[in-house]
């Protein structure tokens, strides 16, 4: 049985994870308004993985006994002003939701909820390849330049990016 602070703070965070993937499907749909489609295909894989994320989340506050709730998700914001912003954005979420991630790491530890300590772990490790994945084409794009061929032959890498669910998420 979870206890009621650890249950409120899973659900709160599910809704952090429910926000990253309305965040990035609205980055999709600005790169479409762009005629940037290799973009907006990371942005939908992106959004795709988030929402392994949150089924992670509910199945693990389900398995714990908890109750899940469903709280109103933020809107996103819709413009941006490259796709150096954008991108920039990406990081900077990721860095945010990394340090969510570690706020409930000490929540668990505080509260010597063993088998959180070791839920969040995939977190912890996943965290550090979302944050370097978003970092990554922030450097391409300042390489690349924010307009002309190096902007095109990007935009044709990031289109290779495709969906895989891992594994464990059909149990
Ligand atoms: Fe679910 Fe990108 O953190």
């Amino acid at each position: 049985m979870l206890k009621k602070k650890i249950e409120n703070a899973l659900n709160k965070h599910l809704n952090a994870e429910l926000y990253s993937s309305y965040l990035y499907l609205s980055m999709a749909a600005y790169f479409h308004s762009q005629n940037l489609n290799g973009f907006a295909n990371w942005m939908q894989v992106q959004a795709q993985e988030e929402m392994i994320h949150v089924m992670k989340f509910y199945s693990y506050i389900n398995d714990r006994g908890g109750q899940i709730k469903m709280m109103p998700i933020e809107g996103p914001p819709t413009q941006w002003k490259s796709s150096l912003d954008v991108f920039e954005g990406v990081y900077k979420h990721e860095q945010l939701v990394t340090s969510l991630i570690h706020k409930l790491v000490d929540l668990a530890v505080a509260e010597k909820d063993r088998a959180l300590q070791s839920f969040l772990q995939w977190f912890v490790d996943e965290q550090v390849e979302e944050e370097a994945s978003a970092d990554d084409v922030v450097q391409q794009l300042k390489l690349a330049g924010t307009t002309g061929p190096g902007l095109f032959m990007l935009d044709r890498e990031l289109k290779q990016r495709a969906f895989t669910p891992p594994a464990d998420t059909t149990e």
